[in-house]
């Protein structure tokens, strides 16, 4: 089957649905997902959306804060950029329904803004601590009203389709829309678009341990670099310092800013530690934090950290955090009483597919946006709270640019070829994809995690070529599903993370290498780009 739009938009977290309901209004857009409509990392958002939102705060303060934390690596003029935007595009959400979380100041009402890690301000503006469910209702509302938008839910891109491969080489690249396997009937549908948007989200799913719903894949990283697309900064894995330790608990995030509110980190004996890692202490940047506990915890070869806000009134506790404190109730723990049990886990993908401003990536008609893009926002370390926003500024840059391309295009898109199966069957050894699965989680998670190694890179390095080959092969052997796409996009992305670090011989924000502990400016004051079938510089 052939879905022919003016746009397809492949994911619907934050990224995706906001690019959609701007492009409807001059176009007709393929939203394809998935999962469920709702099931995107945007959904679990707790903290909230960075923006300079009172008059103790300026956009001088946040470009500063953001530039620290990315350690020497940020896109000035894209951080300029994005900060300075974030205003109108929080204004936008208001406007569209979300409820943020304000407080009267006598006569007037004003947004209740948090802090987190690595601000120097309170900026963050948040629903209590379930900010991305209030954004993603909200946005799923309009989406749903709106006739030019048509949603495919279940449907699972497989590959780019790109002008090369499938019409002719001209030596230019341009992508031509996805084909996505629709998981309810088995089949591969060709999706057709004047223009092309990934929004497809992290792949903290390459880790055992992780902050990430089962989504994150890194799906659309994969499938870039196959269709020869740049990929800058992988190296730069963001570990968040504190997810729930907890058997039964699979991936639960305790949010900065229960440290915002003066939550602190202590060991097991109640003793704090992080003012002896930075005078930023319990508010240090992410990188700083996740390491100063995995440097705990091997000292002490305890299971995990705790972060105590017990200490504060139980009122303000179950006001300010109800999410938090459901979840972590249901497990056992009063946090209005009791420590929480904390651990670091993988959170976010700060490299990604290399745009521009306006979302574009080195593919002609292919915009990449969201958490799968990297713009140069983040440098080797994100700010908290800039990934929302990230998201929402560039799919509004990325909508007026694709909105534009779309006018001014006035050929048809040329004739694409059906997917073809080339006599694959359906596989009786599901076996093979959950022992791949899990190793590849196993060995990225001890040998490319916080903490690495030149010799840890190269035995994950040898793991991963083996993996592939056969990754490869059953790939082509069987008929697809959607465990085995996500197989082999994990293991293109773990390649990709691997091969980064492997270069970057140095120690910068995210990536800590104990054979090269410092950071080296005159060699390594650059992105790592990695582009298929190129060496790298
Ligand atoms: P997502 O919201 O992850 O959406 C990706 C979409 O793509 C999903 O719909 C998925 O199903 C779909 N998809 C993926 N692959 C395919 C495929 N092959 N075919 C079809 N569909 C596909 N950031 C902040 O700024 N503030 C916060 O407070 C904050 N809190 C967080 C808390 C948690 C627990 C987590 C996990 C992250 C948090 N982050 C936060 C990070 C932030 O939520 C994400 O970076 C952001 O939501 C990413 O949005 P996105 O639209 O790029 O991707
Ligand atoms: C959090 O609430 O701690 C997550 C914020 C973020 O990832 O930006």
């Amino acid at each position: 089957m052939e879905i022919r739009s003016d746009f397809l938009v492949i994911g619907s977290g934050i990224a995706g649905l906001s690019f959609a309901l701007k492009a409807a209004q001059t176009g007709t857009v393929s939203i394809i997902t998935k999962r469920s409509i709702r099931e995107s990392a945007t959904f679990y958002a707790q903290g909230g959306i960075a923006s300079v939102s009172s008059k103790e705060d300026t956009f001088e303060a946040h470009i500063k804060d953001t530039l620290y934390a990315g350690a020497g690596l940020c896109h000035k003029d894209i951080v300029e950029v994005v900060v300075k935007d974030a205003p109108a595009r929080i204004q936008e959400l208001i406007q569209l329904g979300v409820k943020f979380s304000s407080r009267s100041t006598g006569a007037d009402v004003e947004l209740d803004l948090g802090k987190e890690g690595g601000h120097s301000k309170r900026r963050i503006v948040h629903a209590e601590d379930l900010t991305g469910r209030a954004v993603e209702e909200a946005l799923v509302a309009a989406i749903e009203s709106n006739r030019n938008i048509k949603v495919f839910e279940n449907h699972i891109a497989v590959d780019l389709i790109s002008h090369s491969k499938f019409v002719e080489n001209t030596g230019e690249e341009i992508i031509w829309g996805a084909y996505a396997l629709n998981k309810d009937t088995g089949e591969v549908y060709t999706f057709l678009s004047k223009a092309t948007i990934l929004a497809t989200g992290g792949a903290g799913k390459v880790y055992l341990f992780t902050s990430n719903p089962d989504i994150a894949t890194g799906d659309g990283i994969a499938m870039s670099y196959r269709a020869g697309a740049e990929i800058a900064n992988m190296e730069f894995i963001q570990f968040h310092p504190t997810c729930l330790y907890h058997s039964k608990a699979k991936s639960f995030l305790i949010s900065e800013a229960l440290r915002g509110e003066g939550g602190l980190l202590k060991l097991k004996d109640g003793t704090t530690f992080m003012k002896g890692h930075h005078p930023m202490a319990d508010l240090a940047p992410r990188d700083i934090v996740a390491r100063a506990i995995d440097f705990e915890l091997k000292k002490s070869g305890d299971d995990c950290v705790y972060l105590d806000i017990s200490f504060k009134p139980s009122k303000f506790i179950k006001e300010r955090f109800p999410n938090i404190y459901g979840k972590c109730l249901e497990f056992g723990i009063d946090i209005t009483e009791a420590p929480i049990p904390v651990v670091p886990a993988a959170h976010y993908t700060c490299g990604g597919v290399l745009t521009n401003k306006d979302g574009l990536s080195s593919l002609s008609r292919l915009y990449v946006i969201g958490e799968t893009a990297c713009t140069g926002l983040h440098g080797a370390n994100r700010l908290a709270s800039n990934s929302l926003l990230e998201s929402l500024v560039i799919a509004e840059r990325a909508s007026i640019h694709a909105r534009d391309v779309v006018r001014r295009t006035s050929g048809p898109i040329p004739a694409i070829p059906e997917w073809e199966t080339r006599g694959a069957v359906v596989s009786d050894e599901a076996v093979v994809i959950s022992q791949n699965w899990d190793e590849i989680r196993r060995f990225m998670w001890n040998y490319v995690g916080i903490v690495r190694s030149d010799k840890r890179l190269e035995r994950a390095q040898r793991r991963i070529s083996l993996l592939k080959e056969e990754i490869n092969e059953y790939y082509w052997d069987f008929k697809i599903t959607n465990n085995l796409i996500e197989l082999r996009n994990i293991s293109t992305v773990a390649e990709l993370i691997i091969k980064s670090a492997s270069l970057r011989k140095e120690s910068r924000g995210l990536h800590y290498n104990i054979d090269y502990p410092e950071k080296d400016d005159v060699n390594f004051m650059k992105d790592t780009v990695l582009k298929l079938g190129v060496e790298p510089a």
